[in-house]
């Protein structure tokens, strides 16, 4: 097996664990596995609230108003994403009577694969994702592709269920720019009868540098050095957009060992 905490091991996003909390996993492992399970869960589903509302916090949002959830893998969390995002576009009646309607999925060509899962899973299907192309220097999206697509489609009538954006790309940490997407979401709004498109933050890789919003980088009290700074201001730039999004995935186990979707206001999808 491969061993995560050899000092020359930098595998993709996989960290090393220590060994006080290998055993403490394993602890709670045996002494109770249904913590999942409200009843049995003593304080874990009040941890899962409080995370939330601290996620909530580092992007923006009001906690009062949002809400979030822990889940399996950053699959799952782009799986919920769609869940919203159908129910809000679809209407609420689409859990009753199905998917019917050859909404659309917006999305990175360079974002992560479980888009297919998800489009699959949730029966809307895999055709219906757009590729948008990116810029070749930075990876992100190319925003004026994105207006031609949004713009063919509203023409054409077709709604438009979700535009995810990529923020921090499994391999080139390509951020895509998320106030812009808002802007367009306000400028080709879906047919009459749909909800609005759903703007989801696929962060799975991205969602530490939030932290850096309260850090005083001119007095630099970690003493980062200037080349570790110019890193920390561009990306917290980059990633603080998220404000303007309706949900997020952050993935807390490959920078924290868990994961878990929020959303800007919580409702039962
Ligand atoms: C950007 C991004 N999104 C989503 C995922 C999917 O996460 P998971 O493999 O935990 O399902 C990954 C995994 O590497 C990722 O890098």
């Amino acid at each position: 097996m491969s061993n995560w905490n050899h000092p020359l091991s930098m595998p993709n996003v996989i960290p090393p664990a220590n060994i006080a909390s290998m055993t403490a996993a394993m602890l709670t492992e045996i002494f109770s596995p249904n913590i999942i399970e409200g009843e049995y869960a003593w304080n874990v589903e009040l941890a899962e609230l409080e995370s939330a509302v601290m996620v909530a916090r580092l992007l923006g949002w009001d906690p009062a108003v949002a809400g979030g959830l822990c889940t399996f893998d950053g699959s799952g969390c782009y799986f919920y994403g769609l869940k919203y995002a159908l129910t809000r576009v679809l209407g609420k009646d689409s859990r009753l009577t199905g998917i019917r309607t050859d909404g659309k999925v917006l999305v990175s060509q360079q974002g992560h694969y479980c888009k297919m899962n998800s489009t699959d899973w949730t029966g809307l299907g895999m055709n219906n994702i757009v590729n948008i192309e990116t810029d070749d220097k930075t990876n992100c999206i190319d925003i004026e592709y994105l207006e031609e697509v949004m713009e063919e489609l509203y023409t054409v009538g077709t709604p438009i269920i979700s535009i995810i954006c990529t923020m921090g790309s499994t391999d080139a940490f390509a951020v895509d720019p998320v106030k812009m997407v808002r802007e367009l979401i306000e400028k080709y709004p879906n047919p009459t009868g749909f909800g609005q498109p759903f703007l989801y933050c696929d962060a799975f890789i991205s969602w530490a540098w939030l932290c850096f919003k309260s850090y005083d980088i001119e007095k630099n009290p970690m003493q980062f050095s200037p080349r570790v700074k110019t890193a920390i201001k561009a990306n917290m730039q980059a990633v603080k957009q998220m404000e303007y999004a309706d949900a997020i995935g952050c993935d807390f186990h490959k920078v924290g060992w868990s994961v878990m979707k929020v959303s800007k206001q919580y409702w039962a999808a």
